[in-house]
């Protein structure tokens, strides 16, 4: 049936339903290599988005395509009940850039996923009926991580505390931490920094406060690495930049590379305890050969590659110009960054956004940035391999981008 309605037609395909919340802005894509995006009439964008944090490496990275080529020669899927070299191998790999001993891993096929069993697991292991986590966190598309229900979870919103003269030095009898009834919760879910695609970082002091008080009373702390694993922050793990040791790492994204894998990290401690109990958690790919023999390779590309290296000085670089054009322009409110994970927030002026208007020019010049719907920031998350020739052209359109709007 032919769509009569225009914004329909915009937000989905003809037999393709999106519901992401996003408009279709590129309907023609055809090839991706590397950083770059090509429509079938061959016109280049720099994807400056990593498809949605997904392609750390760039797109069609030429070893992680020739170990997807080797390992469906070999086997593709098994069981519930099969082993596999190439699943031990990975598991080890993911432990040891963890620096964990003993602990145990699960590949599942989603962030979401892997989220969400590390919640099962937290709920499983203790008798306790709350989660914690931060208001503006966001967690998954399904399941308890995703409904937050009230009965199940308690949030905090941080962003109160940029309030406090303590901020930065944050006492941990504060009132307002004093308030959350830490006795009763049975795991802290923490996302390092992505704040749900807005980029925001919570001060290490309070995060400090915060995990003690979870450990005191015998809480997991599970942190939530899919956008922020895997180098993106210019360190292996986002809760890096924390002192704090997790008894649950959740990672996805970055993993793949762009196909569907992820994995849930227990401790040596948490897979004891939940052995103890009846827990149960089967779905068809789970432990599939193929995704662990993508992480595994990911993994030694990044270290091969030296890419969280290259991320921190790509992404200090890339801070920098940013902030030489914040000085230039008053209409950018905020500049927030950590290794190549940027946010450029804008000035509310008149009735609409400005970030939805400088998305779409960029990507008229050729360049690709995330916006999430409702919000006047402009999100940059390119691979870890991204140029510096790269990010100067970006930085020249950008800035042509905001002298126009300026001076129209
Ligand atoms: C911080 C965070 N956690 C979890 C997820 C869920 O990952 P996925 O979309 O792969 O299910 C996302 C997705 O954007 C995310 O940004």
């Amino acid at each position: 049936m032919a769509h009569k309605n225009n914004k329909f037609k915009e937000k989905s395909g003809h037999n393709v339903l999106f519901c992401t919340g996003h408009q279709i802005v590129m309907n023609n894509v055809v090839k991706a290599l590397d950083c770059c995006l090509y429509d079938s009439d061959n016109k280049k964008y720099v994807d400056f988005e990593s498809g949605v944090w997904c392609t750390s490496l760039g797109h069609s990275h030429p070893r992680i395509n020739q170990v997807i080529k080797n390992q469906i020669e070999k086997i593709i899927h098994t069981g519930f009940c099969y082993l596999h070299p190439v699943i031990e191998e990975s598991a080890q790999q993911i432990l040891d850039v963890l620096e964990i001993t003993s602990g145990k891993c699960v590949f599942l096929c989603s962030g979401s996923e892997a989220v969400e069993f590390g919640v099962q697991v937290s709920q499983t292991i203790s008798e306790k009926p709350f989660l914690l986590t931060m208001a503006d966190s966001y967690l998954g598309s399904y399941g308890a991580a995703h409904k937050k229900q009230e009965n199940e979870w308690i949030q905090f919103d941080w962003m109160k505390c940029s309030e406090c003269s303590e901020y930065e030095d944050c006492d941990p009898d504060c009132p307002r931490l004093s308030e959350i009834p830490f006795h009763q919760i049975n795991g802290f879910v923490f996302e390092p920094g992505s704040s749900a695609g807005l980029v925001r970082f919570p001060p290490v002091k309070l995060i400090e406060n915060i995990t003690h008080k979870i450990k005191e009373n015998n809480g997991v702390v599970l942190v939530n690495e899919v956008t922020t694993g895997l180098g993106r922050t210019g360190r292996w793990f986002g809760h890096q930049h924390y002192n704090l040791n997790p008894d649950i790492i959740a990672l996805g994204k970055g993993l793949g590379n762009g196909y569907p894998v992820s994995v849930t990290v227990l401790t040596q401690p948490i897979w004891k305890l939940l052995e103890a109990k009846p827990f149960k958690y089967s779905q068809s790919h789970q432990n599939d050969p193929l995704g662990a023999a993508i992480a595994k390779e990911v993994i030694q590309v990044i270290k091969d590659e030296n890419l969280i290296e290259k991320c921190t000085i790509m992404g200090s670089h890339f801070l920098s110009q940013l902030q030489q054009i914040q000085k230039k322009n008053n209409i950018i409110k905020d500049i927030r960054g950590r290794g190549l994970m940027i946010a450029i927030e804008f000035e509310d002026i008149g009735n609409d956004l400005l970030a939805p208007t400088i998305q779409r020019r960029l990507l008229h010049d050729g360049f690709v940035v995330a916006n999430r719907p409702g919000f006047n920031v402009i999100r940059i998350d390119p691979p870890l391999t991204v140029s510096k020739k790269n990010i100067d052209s970006f930085i020249k359109k950008l800035q042509n981008i905001l002298t126009n709007i300026i001076e129209p």
